[in-house]
């Protein structure tokens, strides 16, 4: 792995403990040297979207960073945000922002340490992309979230063709109701990074 980490080597990650890596010492540049510089607004669209299902807290954060989608849930008035992230060193960063009630470690591949049904909306930004999550960590998220409640995250357009999520969201027909996609930029119009055009799909759909 490269010592300057940036958005190619984050896309070429292949394990957990890659991540784990690339976000440790990714943590203390993430906000100034990665958000500000490269125009990065997916968690202002994650957030809007879940605000705009009327979706509320208890919200969980899953791969939550620096705590972008917490900001901006807490800029909307929607608390109490918890948030999660397989990287000890990106959510040190978050906790020092003071926006979240609980912050916790885990790999939401694997599965979380939470109850089922604990959280009335989840919501995630920029972690279902290539080289993080596949589809498989949404039935970690259903588990966390009660019936009704709201979950609202974005897929990397690319990730979503390649990694199988339409064929999951198939499967999760009887699982789920109220099921939308949306294609946002993943960085505002004045971007010019070489990724500057790269979009998403954020999803939204309510547990059944
Ligand atoms: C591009 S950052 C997005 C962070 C934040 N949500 C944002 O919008 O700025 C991707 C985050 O996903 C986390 N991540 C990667 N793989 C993960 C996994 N398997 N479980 C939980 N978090 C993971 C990384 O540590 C990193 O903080």
């Amino acid at each position: 792995m490269q010592n300057e980490p940036d958005l190619k080597s984050a896309y070429a990650l292949e394990t957990p403990d890659d991540s784990r890596k690339l976000y440790a010492a990714w943590a203390k540049t993430y906000d100034e040297g990665f958000v500000q510089q490269s125009g990065y607004i997916l968690h202002e669209h994650v957030v809007r979207q879940f605000t705009i299902m009327g979706g509320f807290g208890p919200v969980l954060d899953i791969g939550a960073g620096t705590g972008l989608c917490g900001e901006a849930l807490r800029a909307r008035g929607i608390e109490p945000v918890d948030g999660t992230d397989i990287s000890a060193e990106m959510l040190a960063i978050a906790c020092e922002k003071n926006i979240y009630r609980n912050l916790f470690t885990g790999d939401v591949v694997k599965g979380l340490e939470v109850n089922e049904d604990t959280y009335q909306g989840a919501v995630s930004a920029g972690t279902f992309t290539m080289g993080h999550v596949g589809p498989n960590g949404i039935d970690t998220i259903l588990h966390a979230v009660r019936p009704n409640g709201w979950i609202v995250f974005s897929v990397n357009a690319k990730h979503y063709q390649t990694a199988g999520f339409s064929t999951k969201m198939t499967d999760l027909v009887t699982s789920i109701s109220d099921f939308s996609t949306v294609e946002v930029p993943i960085y505002a119009p004045d971007a010019t990074q070489a990724h500057a055009k790269d979009t998403a799909l954020i999803l939204a759909f309510r547990k059944s």
